[in-house]
């Protein structure tokens, strides 16, 4: 989703800015901008499109050595080169750049800007527009943004310069994440900290309404009354490598890759020197003090977490409900006495979540996020955080992220059954090494997976893809991945649903990709895919060792029955990525889509 970046130092600002907007271009994105400042004033730029058009608007000569900059992904106003951001007060003094939504803009606009007449569709240049009114008015410039911020309601990250003030960025925070890294007579901003490894890797991290005066050698921190705020730096533990697509032609086959090494890596992680589950007491006890357990997440952490249920009710015994998050605020179910909501999501960031995180605090209940980024909004937010050391995932497309959360899950459970006194012979640990090889066997098959994908994909409407037990929840993810990356309408659906209405959408030569991987439920998927085929479908069933049938398209090493869901996802995965290459689209930059979804 959007993403803002800032620089004030001694070195050619349009430069640091444009790399620090490509090093974005990951989390989706339909127009982009920045805005450069020197004595001079204001140099700004802004295309719709790719940074690469951007790129290439940018006046050469510009030499400014101070500016911001963004990308935007269109909420209020369609994806143009007017409402691409930076955006400009009508005296031009003022330039800003805005991640969030703004939800009284209108009601601002009535209140403090009738005579002001608007350019764009944005709800941000109501922001650029108040500085302005405000300023006129006598206030200084920080005063007008404090005033500013003060009054909106919504999320915000924004970024201003003032065209009078070559050597400050004023930036503010509300809800949206915003960081200030720091160095040697240089300062930068970043929505997200990679943007700026090629700066820094010293960031401060600020808290919800608070305003940051940021000159080149000096960073002050003020609430919105002005009250100064100390806070310590932090070291952000990531290496520029781990954001290099190296050899891979795209970051998603390189993610997928990667996932028995995140699996071994976990391992490790939650390894204590007697080889087994090493976890925070608090979570412990926080987990078996609850009476049930609310799973919120959306999209594949949602997928995720729909497995993580199986996991929990199964090993440790202890109800569990999984709700979308976009959802659950609106259709609340009856909660138990002593509950206990565990987050799952990859970002830390999306605003569904952090939606019901807000609300059930408020009602005074105990929460746990997983995620792969533990300094995130939901990570900070909750009261207990669970790693998934998944690594920086740059694929709009989650792959290496779903299997990392279930991996945590399952240890969460089995620590949760061995606190809570349940009897198991289940070992996660050890049969987490063998997924993890299991998986390398598999990404050792690409011939094999790019070949079904073309035979099945490369010119199909649609796709259907049909599981029971933990196969359905994969078979949801499944089909996630397919119409996210290739656009082909494609459906996950339980097996036995099939013949209550979806099967009268197959017809001659419709794809069916069938997962056979849970034993309990082989024999009646096996029977649900005859029934697809004898009505013309075409059948590609995925199977594991032990349970194959001759024919199957594709047979999966064993692993322990719980733990399928972490192995039969990679064929989906690579299947999705070869049907979206064969189809000639842009893998790693789905349409419409964003990585880190961070409005509501
Ligand atoms: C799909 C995908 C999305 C995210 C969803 C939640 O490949 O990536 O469906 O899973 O937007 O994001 P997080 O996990 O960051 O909360």
């Amino acid at each position: 989703m959007c993403g803002i970046v800032g620089y004030i130092g001694t070195e050619d600002a349009k430069e640091i800015l444009l790399r620090g907007l490509e090093k974005l271009e990951y989390r989706g994105y339909d127009s982009a901008g920045i805005a450069v400042i020197n004595d001079g004033g204001v140099s700004l730029f802004k295309e719709k499109g790719r940074i690469a058009t951007l790129r290439d608007s940018v006046d050469e000569n510009e030499q400014g050595t101070a500016g911001i900059g963004h990308t935007r992904w269109a909420t209020h106003g369609a994806p143009s080169q007017v409402n691409a951001h930076p955006h400009q007060s009508n005296n031009d003094r003022y330039t800003i750049v805005h991640n969030g939504v703004i939800e009284n803009y209108s009601q601002l606009r009535k209140e403090h800007l009738q005579n002001v007449e608007l350019t764009s569709d944005t709800d941000t240049e109501i922001i650029v527009q108040l500085v302005e009114h405000f300023a006129k008015e006598g206030k200084s410039t920080e005063a007008a943004f404090r005033k500013t911020l003060s009054l909106l309601k919504g999320s915000y990250a924004t970024a201003l310069l003032d065209n009078e003030d070559p050597d400050t960025i004023y930036v503010g925070k509300n809800k949206s994440p915003l960081l200030v890294g720091l160095a040697d007579g240089v300062n930068v901003v970043a929505s997200d900290a990679m943007a700026m490894l090629q700066v820094t890797n010293e960031f401060v991290e600020l808290m919800d309404e608070e305003v940051v005066i940021v000159k080149r050698d000096k960073v002050t921190i003020k609430t919105l009354d002005g009250l100064e705020v100390s806070r310590d730096s932090y070291i952000a533990e990531l290496d520029a490598s781990d954001i290099e697509k190296g050899t891979y032609p795209h970051y998603m086959l390189k993610e997928i890759d990667e996932q028995p090494y995140v699996i071994r890596n976990i391992i490790t992680k939650y390894k204590d020197d007697n080889d087994t589950i090493k976890l925070d007491e608090d979570i412990r006890e926080a987990v078996l003090d609850a009476d049930r357990i609310y799973v919120i997440a959306a999209g594949t952490s949602y997928h995720a977490g729909l497995v993580g249920k199986q996991l929990i009710e199964k090993i440790a015994n202890k109800p569990v409900e999984t709700h979308i998050a976009s959802e659950f605020l609106y259709n609340m179910p009856l909660l138990s006495e002593k509950p206990l909501f565990i987050f799952i999501s990859q970002s830390g960031e999306t605003a569904d979540s952090r939606g019901v995180l807000v609300n059930i605090k408020e009602l005074g209940h105990k929460s746990l996020t997983i995620t792969n980024v533990p300094g995130s909004t939901l990570s900070r937010e909750a009261d207990y955080t669970l790693h998934t050391y998944a690594g920086p995932e740059i694929a709009v497309a989650s792959t290496k992220a779903y299997t990392a959360q279930m991996a945590v899950l399952a240890i969460l459970a089995v620590d949760t059954a061995h606190a809570g006194g349940v009897e198991m012979e289940f070992d996660p640990l050890q049969e987490l090494a063998i997924v993890a090889n299991a998986m390398e066997t598999l990404t050792d098959q690409k011939e094999s997976l790019e070949q079904v994908a073309r035979e099945y994909l490369s010119v199909t409407r649609n796709c259907f893809f049909i599981g029971r037990a933990m196969d359905y929840h994969v078979c949801l993810e499944g089909a996630l991945k397919l119409k996210e990356i290739s656009y082909i309408q494609a459906e996950g659906f339980a097996g036995g649903e099939l013949k209550h209405g979806t099967i009268a959408l197959i017809e001659e030569g419709t794809p069916v990709i069938g997962l056979a991987t849970q034993e309990h439920v082989n024999l009646s998927i096996r029977g649900n895919m005859k029934e697809v085929v004898s009505r013309g479908a075409y059948p590609c069933l995925i199977s594991m060792e032990g349970f194959e049938d001759e024919g199957d398209a594709i047979v999966i090493p064993r692993v322990h029955e719980y733990l399928t869901p972490l192995v039969s996802v990679l064929p989906l995965q690579l299947i999705s990525y070869y049907a979206a290459l064969h189809r000639g689209c842009d893998v790693d930059k789905p349409r419409n889509l964003a990585k880190s979804v961070t409005v509501e």
